[in-house]
Order: C-alpha cells, then structure tokens, then sequence
C-alpha cells in the first residue's frame, strides 16, 4: 500500500535522524587516536590465504534508506592464485572491493559489519582491514595492493607526462631511488607492460594515447610499487575485443612474473573462465555460488550462474540473439523477502517465497546457496 504523504515526510525524517546517528558513531570511530592494536591484529583461518572476506556488510545509508550494497559477504583470495568475482551490475562487485581499499565515500558508505583479514607484507602482520585505522590502510594502499578501474584517466592526470606519473609512484615508494634511476625504472615497467617506443610514451600526456595504450600505462604504474595484490574492477570493459584480449594477456603473464594475487571484478564469464582459479558469483549483494574455476564452469548448480553462462557469447557458434536472464536486480533498499533470485528464477518452490537459502557444499571446493539442494540434502 502506498504511503500518504504526511506518512512520507515522517519517514523521511526518521531515516535523516537515523542517517544522522549513523554518522556520528562512525565519525568518532574514525577519529580515534592511538587505536590499540589488538583492536586490529588478527589471524588468518587459513595461511594459505592473502585475503578473507568473513560476512562483509557494506552499507550506504542514504536519504531514502540503507542500501545493503554487500550483505554478509565471505570468499577467500589464496596467496598466488587468481579469483574472479561475477555478477550483473549493482550486485555489489565495486563496493566489495572499494571497502577492501578503503576508499568507500564516507560518511554515506561504512562497513557495517564483517572482517577483512588481510596478511600484509609491509606491516608483517594480518590485520582486519574493517576495524584499520585510516593512517594504517594508506601504507597498504598503493604500497603493496594496487588497483586498476575500468577507466584508465581514473587513475592518471591528465596535466602530467606519463613518465612524470610513474616516476613520482617510484619516489613514493622509494625515495632515494636517483633522478636518473627512476627514469630508467620507469622505461623499464612501460616495456614490461608491451610498449614499444618507450621514450616517446614517456613523453606524452595521457590525451595523447588511446584507450588500450593508457590501460597499459595504468597497469605499469600499478607495478611500480611492487604489489603482492593487484584489484582490477572490469579492466577491460571500456576496450575493443581484440585489445581487451590483450590486456588479459598482459595481466596474466604478469601475475605469473611477480606471484601476485589477483582480485578479477567482471561482468563476462568468459573473462573469468581465461584468467580466474576461483570464482565468486555475486547477486544483489550476496554471494550465491563459489568455488573452482573448472569445478563451476562444468557444473553449475545455482539458476542465477546458469542463467550468466547461458548469457556468454560463445564465438564461432553462430547464436543470432543473445540469451539474457529475464527481469532485473531487486532494488537493494527493500529487498524481498525469501531468496533475492525468486523473481527471476525458473526452478522457485514455495519456500523460496519466505526463506533466503543457506549454504551448502556441493563439494570441498565448490559451495551454493540454492533450496534446489537444500531439499536434495534433506530427502
Ligand atoms: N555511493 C553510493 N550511494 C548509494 N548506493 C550506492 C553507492 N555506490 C553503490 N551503491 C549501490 O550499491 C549497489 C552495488 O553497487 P556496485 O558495487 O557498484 O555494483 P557492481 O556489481 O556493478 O560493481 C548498487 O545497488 C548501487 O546502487
Ligand atoms: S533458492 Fe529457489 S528461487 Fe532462489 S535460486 Fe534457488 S530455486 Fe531459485
Ligand atoms: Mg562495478
């Protein structure tokens, strides 16, 4: 039933008081000094692993409600390997990945809830990036985790020469590295990142270079740090195909060349089935299935990633149109009750009318939240 309008502005105002709470608390958090560090230090589960996402809620808390962006999401990131993460738009990809980084826009976007364990490098600890204090994250942030966006000018200014760019994240990282050194560091990264003509890239401005070229330049850059991680949210979206293959060609042969981890955010599969050992299918903020790359490409269980693999194009196949799952996200701000997929599934019972699904391992390796095998457990 729609709300009178006298109903509304009370709504209203109970979400700006509530926003406003919300603000505050989080605010004083923020400003903490000397925040203990047992506050912070923590354990990995397992050592294997770089990175854990241990029921992560991300939050927006905006004028007309909280936007659960992630709502109690969990994977890992092993040391090495490469994990893709997978949905449509707005399941909460980039937002998972920008609480990581720390780069949520506050006050609205907060971590509410969760841990991010992460084994850092450069502080020779774990540390729970949730509960991080900001001065702290920054030493993690471009020192040992990098991050490429779709966009390349995201990440470049456009009233800089490219080797100017490069040379002040050497200086950042290694101030006493000579004039001279960081220049021929930095010819060197452009050439390791598939550049011919070295100096004359490193003479011009980012406007000068196409789409392709600059992400080269982005990936370059995000290597001179000497990253043990490296968040790339859908790198090659905004290029061409045959340029898009070849940035994963590139991302590839690096990670192999440094032993970087890899968080891979896409929409395309088919991306994932090059490039991932493990993939995380997202929908509307929460995880539905997980597992090896292999394990899931050849046998799928949830209808949602079904649904995504059935969408791929297939080159060479000759499909005329598309398959595309019908329907749309729910809108994150009232989420229906029950499982999030119900509308959009063909396979929905009537306990996935008033029950959201729990986990179930379909294997060590392979884990879904499905009442399909809910039931299939039980009977
Ligand atoms: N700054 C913001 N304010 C409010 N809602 C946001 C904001 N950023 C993202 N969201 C919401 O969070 C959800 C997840 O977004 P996002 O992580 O960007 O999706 P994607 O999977 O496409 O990367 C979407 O519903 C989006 O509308
Ligand atoms: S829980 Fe039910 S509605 Fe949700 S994906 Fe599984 S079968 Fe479909
Ligand atoms: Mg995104």
């Amino acid at each position: 039933m729609a709300l009178s309008k006298k109903e509304l502005k009370l709504k209203e105002k109970e979400i700006k008081k509530f926003n406003k709470q919300k603000f505050k608390e989080y605010t004083k958090q923020k400003n903490r000094k000397n925040v203990p560090e047992q506050e912070y230090v923590t354990q990995m589960k397992n050592p294997d692993n770089l990175i854990e996402f241990d029921n992560l809620q991300t939050y927006f808390y905006t004028d007309a409600g909280t936007v659960k962006s992630v709502d109690g999401v969990s994977f890992d990131i092993p040391i090495g390997k490469t994990v893709g993460v997978v949905g449509e738009s707005g399941c909460g990809k980039s937002v998972t990945s920008l609480s990581l980084m720390g780069l949520l826009p506050g006050p609205y976007g907060q971590i509410a809830g969760g841990e991010i364990r992460y084994n850092s490098k450069n502080l020779g600890k774990v540390v729970n990036i949730a509960k991080l204090p900001q001065s702290i994250h920054g030493k993690i942030r471009g020192g040992e985790i990098s991050m490429i966006f779709q966009e390349p000018m995201t990440s470049l200014n456009p009233i800089f020469t490219i080797g100017e760019q490069i040379e002040e994240v050497i200086y950042y990282h290694d101030p006493k590295e000579t004039k001279e050194g960081r220049k021929q560091r930095t010819l060197e990264l452009l050439k390791a990142v598939g550049i011919s003509r070295v100096e004359e890239i490193y003479k011009s401005y980012p406007h000068e270079l196409s789409g392709g070229m600059r992400q080269r330049v982005v990936i370059a850059m995000s290597l001179a740090c000497g990253p043990n991680f490296i968040v790339a949210d859908e790198p090659t979206t905004a290029l061409d195909v045959t340029i898009q293959a070849q940035i994963l060609d590139l991302l590839r042969d690096l990670k192999n060349r440094i032993n970087a981890s890899i968080m891979l955010i896409t929409h395309d599969l088919g991306v994932v089935a090059e490039m991932a050992d493990y993939v995380v299918i997202m929908y509307a903020g929460r995880v539905v299935e997980k597992g090896e790359v292999k394990e899931i490409f050849k046998n799928p269980k949830h209808p949602y990633t079904k649904g995504l693999l059935k969408s791929r194009p297939v080159l060479n196949e000759g499909t005329d149109r598309l398959y595309s799952i019908p329907g749309a996200v729910p809108n994150p701000i009232n989420m229906p009750s029950g499982c999030f997929f119900k509308n959009r599934c063909e396979d929905c019972m009537d306990i996935c009318d008033s029950v959201y699904p729990s986990i179930v391992d379909v294997s060590d390796t392979h884990k879904v939240t499905c009442h399909l095998y809910n039931e299939r457990k039980e009977g």
